[in-house]
């Protein structure tokens, strides 16, 4: 790594949390290594990716932590929240029950994070316009009704990966 690759002026950590197969290590890879894995596993463990941007004429080192959404591989849970400055919830557009699990993983960001933790909702895998279960609206609604910010994402496609981590930066920021 050079030394350019080190130097940052804060150093954020934000967590991934949501259902199995929801997208969440996906959409890590296509932020920090804009790749996509249509065959990845489940993550077992922790794992986590950095990427470094630049606002405001800082550098800002997002590092961003990635765990199983299967509760058997799951990393313990008071670790992974504990120093977390942001939280990112995903579901999956098509899949209505990862939707409706959102809630239970707000519960647990707020239980276990600290209480000023910014929060976002993705929405992702819109590439998959024809399955879509969840219209982008309930999305809205739900972000809405917690006080969070809201967007539809797709790994797989890449449309508003970068902004949706650019916009938890910048809202810690
Ligand atoms: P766990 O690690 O088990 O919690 O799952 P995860 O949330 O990390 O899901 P993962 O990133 O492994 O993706 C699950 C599956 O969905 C994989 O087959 C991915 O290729 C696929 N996938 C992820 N994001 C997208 C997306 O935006 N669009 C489409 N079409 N598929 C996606
Ligand atoms: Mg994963």
């Amino acid at each position: 790594m050079s030394k350019a690759d080190e130097d940052y002026d804060y150093l954020f950590k934000i967590v991934l949390s949501g259902d199995s197969g929801v997208g969440k290590s996906n959409l890590l890879l296509r932020f920090t290594k804009n790749q996509f894995n249509p065959d990845s596993k489940t993550t077992i463990g922790v794992e986590f990716a950095t990427r470094s941007i630049s606002i405001s004429g800082k550098i800002i080192k997002a590092q961003i932590w990635d765990t199983a959404g299967q509760e058997r591989y799951r990393a313990i849970t008071s670790a992974y929240y504990r120093g977390a400055i942001g939280a990112v919830l995903v579901y999956d557009i098509t899949n209505k029950q990862s939707f409706e699990a959102v809630e239970r993983w707000l519960q647990e960001v707020r239980e276990n994070a600290d209480k000023d933790i910014v929060i976002m909702i993705i929405g992702n895998k819109s590439d998959l316009k024809h399955l879509r279960a969840i219209r982008m609206e309930s999305g809205q609604d739900l972000a809405q009704m917690y006080k969070v910010a809201f967007i539809e994402a797709s790994a797989q496609d890449g449309s508003n990966v970068d902004q949706a981590f650019t916009q938890i930066i910048q809202q810690i920021y």
